[in-house]
């Protein structure tokens, strides 16, 4: 008899979405991948790496020329001083370094203090380690962070608080003034804070992206998590990087060592030469931005309600001057017909929480959100 360690855990709701979407043939704007191709400059800098001979282990930590690339970049971007020497992990994606960061520091019976709706990762790395989660929820159409609430659930017993701006799937933003709560409310605590900043480069409307690696003080117990996935449109090269002081990353690498070692060499060497120059990816924010804006002016005049993402790739709909119906059942059934695949945002909640609000990638092209918009604004139950 095998007892499971994650007995809750089924299918996830982005593979049955998705499988739903195919089966009708729906616009799938329910899983978050961007629907364009990578540069090709970047595939050329691959293939001539691996033809160069880069095919062999990358040293544990990554290739020292690509820690060196981010430590600029960061410095550019956030005006922090991080050593590539011993600040710096090239990871196996975002996901492996979360998981890597919430090994190497929970203990069985440590709190942590995580903001639903959440992406689904980090719960089950949290009980996998024997952690408890301590969930604080946000609500539409805000999202607004509950301080007070934080407050009062922060104590001793709490290892670490896990945040995510932008966020998947709310698409808010964390402000200075939430950074700066979070700072005061850590200060004297031996307390980890984990940021999960994959979407840093996807913010709107001219907000600046409040990482914690801008705040010294803060930054000091933070390890900040970052994809290369999401930044090329490269989601299935699983590549990232966590960034966080020398105490933190010495822990973090003890995990990393035995959980990939090291990751993709060939990879590594050609991002290294593509990061240097930053117009890859200082565009990206207008470039989404411009997805964001087609999307919900093709929607006008429909009966959703919304409130522009300031960050990542995702529009939350709320559908209720529709109908009432559970968050779930509308997505299935307007996948089967009109056609378009979302994903419900009661699912990012520890238990299903229904306030009919639908997720929307809109990293699409431009004719597939007209089509999805025009089909979404037929729905008249
Ligand atoms: C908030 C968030 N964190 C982490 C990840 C995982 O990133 P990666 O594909 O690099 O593992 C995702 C992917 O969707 C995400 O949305």
């Amino acid at each position: 008899m095998i007892r499971s360690k994650l007995p809750a855990t089924g299918t996830t709701i982005f593979s049955v979405m998705s499988a739903l979407a195919q089966q009708h043939q729906a616009i799938n704007l329910g899983q978050g991948f961007p629907g364009f191709p990578v540069d090709p400059e970047l595939i050329e800098a691959v293939h001539r790496a691996m033809l160069d001979g880069h095919n062999q282990y990358a040293p544990m930590p990554g290739w020292l020329p690509l820690r060196e690339a981010l430590a600029d970049k960061l410095q550019a971007s956030f005006g922090c001083k991080l050593s590539p020497a011993d600040e710096i992990t090239i990871t196996a994606g975002a996901t492996q370094a979360l998981f890597t960061c919430i090994t190497a520091f929970i203990r069985p019976g440590d709190e942590v203090i995580l903001f639903a709706p959440a992406y689904d990762c980090y719960a089950p790395a949290i009980e996998l380690n024997g952690g408890v989660p301590v969930w604080i929820h946000l609500e539409w159409p805000d999202y607004s962070i509950p301080w007070e609430q934080v407050e009062a659930r922060f104590s001793q017993r709490t290892r670490m608080i896990i945040f995510n701006t932008p966020s998947n799937p709310a698409g808010t933003i964390w402000t200075r003034e939430d950074i700066l709560r979070l700072l005061t409310l850590t200060a004297e605590s031996d307390c980890i804070v984990l940021s999960d900043e994959v979407y840093e480069h996807l913010v709107f409307d001219g907000h600046r992206h409040e990482s914690v690696l801008r705040y010294g003080e803060l930054a000091k117990r933070c390890l900040a998590i970052y994809s290369f996935g999401k930044t090329f449109h490269a989601t299935g090269w699983k590549m990232g990087y966590a960034a966080g002081p020398a105490a933190l990353m010495s822990e973090f690498r003890k995990v990393h060592q035995y959980n990939v070692f090291s990751c993709h060499s060939a990879m590594q060497v050609a991002l290294a030469a593509y990061l240097g120059k930053p117009e890859h990816y200082d565009q990206l924010s207008g470039f989404f931005q411009r997805k964001r804006d087609l999307f919900l002016s093709e929607l006008e005049g429909s009966r959703f309600s919304w409130k522009p993402a300031r960050g990542a790739y995702f529009q939350l709909l709320c559908y209720s001057g529709l109908t009432t119906r559970p968050d779930r059942e509308v997505a299935e059934e307007w996948t089967r017909s009109p056609g378009v695949a979302s994903i419900p945002v009661s699912v990012f909640y520890p238990e299903p929480f229904d306030q009919h609000v639908l997720r929307f990638c809109f990293a699409k092209e431009d004719d597939m959100l007209v089509e999805a918009a025009r089909r979404l604004k037929s729905i008249s139950t």
